[in-house]
């Protein structure tokens, strides 16, 4: 198939993008909740933190609050609650019958459990094959709601949200794992080093974290654009190294090859879904739209599908914009790295004539030093 005929084939694909979408686990731990209410009526909230390993935090996921505001877009090193640190040590579970009395931190978490008035707590550490994956909370605005009756009835729930989770978890593991193996096979890391995936995928969770509480973006959603953010050119391993590797400038023909590594995304991330069985990851239209639209611009000269403006999905925006950024500031075969703040006025530039998102691309000088911190920690 020549460059040519791919790039119509996924004009084609992307409008016909499906637009369902499984249940996501939020959506999930929300139906299951309001059966734990039928059977311990007093569980006004059910939350779910994951551990990172790498940054040794915990972030907010999901989160079904019955009354009130749910903790969103948190994240907080381990060890600042040596309560929940012992959780992991120990894996106990740990019951608080007396927030007020017991919870006198001033952390965020700390005060906006104490703001929302939950009085007795439950909370269960996640393992999945051994290894710590988050945390599981349950609130209640009743005192002394978790006697041990109670707790032994929701150790039954605490497992199956730790199932779904860790379900979810490993099947995005096993998508994003193969396709990683496939890049390091293809030498793609030559080209894109890991590095250059490490600090764009923080970058995009960044801004997707910024512009999440005025968009009403779940945690989930956030985390869906970090995942799956490093797939963006899985394409390329499509396309001969001899090209990827070119210093100087493409003909016309050598940029259609170039171009059709979105096809070839595309195409992968169908077979991928496929061979695993994804199909029911609430994750893989995150994922089809990152890979499928990373290239589009705003004005709608992009490609492959010339998509403008708004149709053009907001995950796809966000790592654009990731992708741009690092890419500026990392040395490639024909270019040295830029300086941060040239950069930046890169990125202006590039929104004010029609190409990147201008909302994408505002949280990233105000927050200049956080950005700057991710691309020095992750640098090659
Ligand atoms: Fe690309
Ligand atoms: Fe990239």
């Amino acid at each position: 198939m020549t460059a040519e005929v791919f790039h119509h084939a996924v004009q084609g694909q992307l409008l016909a993008l499906p637009a369902r979408e499984a249940e996501s686990v939020g959506e999930r731990v929300r139906s299951l909740h309001q059966e734990v209410m039928r059977a311990v009526p007093q569980v006004d909230r059910i939350a779910c933190a994951l551990y990172d390993p790498q940054a040794d935090t915990l972030r907010t996921f999901v989160d079904s609050t019955q009354h009130g505001a749910g903790l969103q877009a948190y994240e907080c090193p381990l060890g600042d609650s040596p309560s929940l640190l012992r959780l992991k040590e120990l894996r106990q579970t740990r019951v608080l019958q007396d927030i007020p009395a017991s919870v006198q931190g001033q952390s965020h978490h700390s005060r906006w459990l104490r703001e929302q008035g939950f009085l007795s707590s439950y909370t269960v550490p996640l393992f999945h094959q051994g290894e710590f994956e988050g945390v599981l909370f349950f609130d209640s605005a009743a005192p002394a709601a978790f006697t041990p009756e109670v707790t032994q009835r929701l150790d039954v729930y605490a497992r199956m949200v730790g199932l779904m989770v860790s379900h979810e978890i490993a099947a995005v593991r096993a998508l994003v794992g193969s396709m990683r193996i496939a890049q390091d096979f293809a030498r793609l890391r030559d080209v894109e080093t890991g590095g250059h995936l490490e600090r764009m995928s923080r970058v995009a969770r960044f801004i997707a974290g910024v512009l999440a509480p005025a968009r009403g973006l779940s945690d989930e959603f956030v985390e869906q654009v970090f995942l799956f953010a490093p797939l963006h050119d899985i394409g390329k391993i499509g396309v001969p190294d001899s090209l990827l590797a070119k210093p100087g400038r493409f003909t016309d023909e050598e940029r259609l090859a170039m171009q059709a590594h979105v096809a070839l995304g595309v195409q992968m991330v169908e077979r991928l879904v496929e061979g695993f069985g994804l199909g029911q990851l609430s994750g893989v239209t995150v994922l089809r739209h990152i890979v499928a639209c990373h290239h589009e611009r705003m004005d709608g000269r992009g490609y492959p599908a010339g998509l403008a403006g708004e149709s053009i999905p907001l995950e796809a925006r966000i790592v654009a914009v990731a992708d741009v950024l690092d890419a500026l500031v990392s040395p490639r075969a024909y270019k040295e790295p830029w300086p941060v703040a040239a950069a930046l006025d890169e990125l202006d530039r590039m929104a004010a004539e029609g190409h990147l998102d201008p909302a994408c691309v505002a949280p990233v000088r105000p927050h200049e030093a956080q950005l700057r911190a991710i691309l020095l920690r992750f640098s090659d």
